[in-house]
């Protein structure tokens, strides 16, 4: 018997779960506020993925305020799933990038002064560059993404350039806007429209149990990179529990 349209759409939605990459960058903040050497990063992405996660992400900043390069090297070794390494496209960054061989790479602006990453990548402006950077890692066998805005002319321009296996979406302004469909209404057009080049669409940056439903739900999102909250939350709760809450705000929405 023919499956009918309900049962097709139902099987769709069943075999559709966005995934959960879990930042640890915070666990290093809180270690490097005493330059302890606990806790221990590593420890929190082996919870992580023990508890569902299906990666892990750090951001070696070059100021080295939280992630350590021995951060980067113990977890190289350490993560099972997709290790995901932030940074900024410096030679500096790229070769250490090439020496560790993450899974992914996502490109993100970075300054100096800034409490954590403020928008996306500008590729209208620095197409060329970051396209060098994005050639250089795919040599080395490592899928690029960039963190992005989720604006046409940004999208546009990622899904021309090579090398490109991802994008994230910065859910940044969805999270802090008080009516958010309109932000909510671009992060579904930009995911749609890389979706559609055939490119990987993950989203970040910002999101709670609270307000991680919406962006779950959009179809084309596969994967959540999410740090702060999951941290913070861990603090009281303890880092397995916290990681599975999240879990379950993103299956409740997916
Ligand atoms: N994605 C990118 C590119 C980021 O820079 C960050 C913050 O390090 C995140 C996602 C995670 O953001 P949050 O810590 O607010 O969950």
């Amino acid at each position: 018997m023919a499956p009918s349209a309900d049962s097709g759409a139902a099987a769709k939605a069943a075999a559709r779960s966005v995934q959960l990459s879990v930042n640890v960058d915070h666990v290093a903040t809180l270690r490097q506020a005493r330059r302890a050497d606990y806790p221990d990063p590593v420890d929190a992405a082996r919870i992580a993925e023990s508890a569902g996660a299906s990666g892990i992400t750090v951001h070696l900043r070059e100021d080295r305020r939280h992630i350590q390069d021995h951060d980067l090297a113990a977890l190289a070794e350490a993560v099972r799933g997709k290790l995901n390494l932030e940074i900024a496209g410096t030679v500096a960054m790229l070769e250490i990038a090439e020496r560790h061989r993450p899974g992914q790479v996502t490109l993100v602006p970075e300054r100096p002064d800034e409490i954590t990453t403020e928008g996306g990548l500008d590729l209208v402006r620095h197409s060329r560059r970051v396209q060098r950077a994005a050639n250089t890692l795919a040599e080395s066998g490592i899928a690029v993404s960039i963190f992005l805005d989720p604006e046409e002319a940004q999208v546009d321009c990622a899904v021309q350039m090579e090398n490109i296996a991802g994008i994230e979406i910065n859910t940044d302004h969805y999270t802090r806007a008080e009516r958010p469909e309109g932000e909510l209404e671009e992060i579904r057009r930009a995911a749609a429209r890389a979706a559609e080049a055939g490119i990987s669409v993950y989203a970040g940056h910002g999101l709670t149990t609270t307000n991680v439903g919406a962006v779950a739900a959009v179809p084309q999102i596969e994967e959540l990179n999410i740090g702060h909250s999951i941290v913070s939350r861990a603090v009281l709760v303890g880092f397995e529990a916290a990681v599975k809450e999240m879990l379950e705000a993103i299956r409740r929405a997916s």
